[in-house]
């Protein structure tokens, strides 16, 4: 049994340097180069290896008759997004998916895990359908096919329509009930071929960081928002699983991410405790156990909406996999309001990625442990997003050094017993990292965004020798 020991050796130094990006990592990728070696036969042969993208970072907004999001508004108010930055081009991936889902099979990938824009199959977000949206998805999962790569859906990346946004967004109840409705007619025209499906990503990014953090679309900060956006997006999980299993689809899934929360100091137990909680107990335990813990529901009972509770089993139908994004930990300290949901970050240990986000693969192994115990070891498990954003361009061999880790930690995991059955990287290519722009580059793949030009970074080299091996 795995026990989680907040008390765990916390490594605060209040006075240490923070030394970031290449120079510190590639000190590390030195001395490491023996123990990290990989080989494609390290994972079973049925293992599956995709990358990852979601269709407002890439597609291209502005394309195609999709109706306007709460991305496009968000991105327009000052200070929200660096530089005002917007997805309305991105990738162009609308009109460039053929050369691009060509380079996911050239690496070597089985599967390709990309979302659906709702906006840009239902510009109103509900009723009338924009049929060239509905006409690319189409054409995407043709050409995956076509190309022998699993199309792994995921049906809400965050690109909420604005209209549905005007009447309350995730805070309002209806809106669940819109995504099952948008689900069933994404399903009718590609669930067919599809190989797995997910109906939101990250639901803790939907909720907490979008509506208390106020770091993504709407940038709320208010908690009665926050906690009854922490219940709708699952019940649109629910309603959503409920309504592709009435259609006949398969493989239905939950992405969620995961955290580590470590106690900044021996005073913080409790804070990286609560933080925890919100981040990587509520979500899974509602979808796994049909309940919320009992320390956080504490903290967000007094704006949960109304007979929540007779939701708890739609939101905890059986799913036939979960898949976990996971990326860092950090180190927590409570806020000075000290009140609940009030916590603090205090700086990261080195070293960092581009996005100063602590590089720790163990714990990656240690969250595919705990979402097997939370599942009682019943359901496959697939990383569905893990990469890094980096500043060395196309001579990436820190990202390389970071794959070659994380994969590392999932073998062990799969040593430990844990039923790990797939691998995506995030991401295929450079892309609009949200509020932070285009300057964060997660990409396997370099993307020019004046000329669109794709180039192969070292790291896809590198990915497409061990999978080819
Ligand atoms: C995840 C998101 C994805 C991307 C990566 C870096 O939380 O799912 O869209 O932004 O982080």
């Amino acid at each position: 049994m795995l026990l989680i020991d907040y008390n765990l050796a916390p490594t605060f130094e209040p006075q240490q340097e923070l030394r970031k990006g290449t120079e510190f990592w590639l000190h590390k990728l030195d001395t490491r180069e023996e123990n990290t070696s990989m080989n494609r036969r390290d994972f079973p042969e049925d293992f599956v290896f995709g990358t990852a993208t979601s269709s407002y970072q890439i597609e291209g907004h502005g394309l195609g008759g999709a109706g306007p999001c709460h991305w496009d508004s968000f991105s327009s108010t000052p200070g929200n997004v660096v530089r005002l930055e917007n997805g309305a081009r991105a990738c162009e991936h609308y009109l460039r998916y053929r050369e691009d889902l060509d380079l996911v099979a050239e690496v070597g990938c089985s599967a390709y895990r990309f979302s659906t824009s709702w906006a840009r199959v239902m510009p109103e977000g509900k009723g009338k359908v924009n049929t060239a949206g509905l006409d690319f998805y189409d054409r995407l999962v043709d050409e995956m096919c076509a190309r022998n790569l699993q199309p792994w859906w995921t049906l809400y990346h965050w690109e909420l329509p604005s209209a549905l946004a005007d009447n309350g967004g995730w805070a309002n109840r209806d809106t669940a009930l819109r995504l099952a409705d948008f689900a069933h007619v994404m399903a009718d025209r590609i669930g067919d071929r599809v190989h797995a499906a997910a109906p939101i990503n990250e639901p803790w990014c939907v909720a907490w960081l979008s509506h208390y953090l106020g770091h993504h679309a709407p940038g709320l900060k208010d908690i009665r928002m926050a906690t009854r956006a922490m219940h709708h997006v699952l019940l649109a999980h629910g309603l959503v699983i409920e309504a592709w299993r009435g259609q006949g689809l398969e493989n239905l899934g939950a992405v969620f991410n995961f955290e580590k929360a470590n106690p900044g100091t021996n005073d913080d137990v409790e804070a990286a405790k609560e933080y925890d909680g919100i981040y990587n107990r509520w979500f899974m335990e509602a979808v796994a156990k049909g309940q919320y813990p009992a320390d956080i529901l504490a903290g967000l009972e007094p704006h949960m909406p109304n007979n929540w509770a007779d939701d708890m089993s739609i939101i905890a139908q059986p799913v036939d996999w979960v898949g976990v994004n996971y990326y860092t930990g950090k180190r927590l300290t409570r806020g000075v309001s000290g009140t609940f949901g009030d916590i603090a970050e205090l700086p990261p240990h080195p070293p960092v990625t581009a996005m100063e986000w602590e590089i720790c693969a163990d714990w990656l192994e240690e969250f595919l442990l705990r979402v097997d115990l939370a599942f009682d070891g019943s359901v496959p498990i697939y990383v569905t997003e893990n990469g890094m954003a980096s500043h060395s361009g196309t001579d990436d061999l820190d990202r390389i050094e970071y794959l070659k880790q994380h994969f590392k930690a999932a073998r062990s995991a799969i040593d430990k017993g844990v039923d790990l059955r797939g691998y995506f990287v995030w991401s295929l290519m450079d892309n609009y990292e949200w509020s932070l722009g285009y300057d964060k580059r997660f990409g396997l793949v370099h993307v020019d965004f004046e000329t669109m030009e794709r180039t192969p970074k070292a790291s896809y080299h590198w990915l497409q020798a061990l999978l080819k091996n």
